[in-house]
């Protein structure tokens, strides 16, 4: 299967999901509260948003504009949905974008926040490229997945070795940022229960009818397949790998 094809199979695995990776609001609201001096009516980017499970909450956590950006229109479709149902749809502005070339104005931001999604384009690189749309002392909040032990085990060396080899621990990515010009103001990590249920709680209980509405579709039940393996091994993942939240300013 290319990665294209797989693509669409993990986007209608996704459909509807709360949430499309490991987060949760009071997270979210706490990284916030790290942003010390934010203008009373930020503007805000929200890179790979999804379905907007951090952009809601962005929106009523403050009185900012939040640019919702993701390369998936249905995903958007969602947050829109979403948002007219909170009332938060003025504010709130989905747009079809890749993260690689986002079509925004430089020095158009207060705050660019992505959970979940950096890794797409590369810490070093979001931290490189994103840093033109952000005013002079703006703010870049990220959540990453990272190792939180200087000795994991084979199992998951040998797993995020080919899921994600860029995978760094705190200390080199607080580094890396430092030496890419940003102050880091905090970081803390997820609970891991942010990701084996507030995450994989909803999307574990979707691949039963998943696998039922495409029985006959062997793409599709490899994509379920590769799921229920990461599902397994992550559930023994606390202290050795999980998503950190980087709380960044723009150094100058
Ligand atoms: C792991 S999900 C996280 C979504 C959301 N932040 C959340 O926490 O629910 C990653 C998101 O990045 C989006 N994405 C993937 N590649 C992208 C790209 N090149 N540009 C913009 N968005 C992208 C996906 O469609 C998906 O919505």
């Amino acid at each position: 299967m290319d990665d294209a094809r797989m693509m669409d199979w993990l986007i209608a695995l996704h459909a509807g999901l709360p949430r499309l990776g490991p987060g949760r609001d009071t997270a979210t609201r706490r990284a916030l509260a790290d942003c010390v001096g934010l203008p009373a009516t930020p503007d805000i980017l929200d890179v790979g948003c999804g379905g907007g499970a951090s952009s809601l909450v962005l929106a009523e956590a403050t009185a900012g504009h939040i640019t919702a950006v993701d390369r998936v229109p249905l995903f958007l479709r969602e947050l829109r949905t979403r948002a007219q149902s909170r009332g938060l749809d003025g504010r709130i502005r989905p747009l079809v974008a890749d993260m690689h070339a986002m079509p925004l104005r430089s020095a158009a931001f207060d705050l660019i926040w992505s959970e979940g999604a950096i890794y797409i384009i590369g810490f070093d690189a979001g931290l490189t490229h994103w840093r033109s749309l952000l005013r002079p002392r703006g703010w870049l909040v990220v959540s990453e997945l990272s190792w939180l032990t200087d000795h994991p085990p084979a199992a998951f060396l040998d797993s995020w070795r080919e899921g994600y080899p860029g995978m760094r621990n705190v200390a080199d990515n607080l580094a890396a940022a430092s030496s890419l010009g940003w102050e880091p103001v905090g970081h803390f990590p997820l609970p891991a229960d942010a990701w084996t249920i507030d995450y994989y709680g909803p999307l574990h209980a979707r691949l039963p009818s998943f696998r039922a509405d495409h029985a006959d579709d062997p793409e599709a039940q490899a994509v379920a397949d590769m799921t229920e393996r990461e599902i397994a091994l992550m559930a023994d993942a606390a202290g050795i790998c999980g998503y950190v939240f980087y709380i960044l300013r723009r150094a100058g």
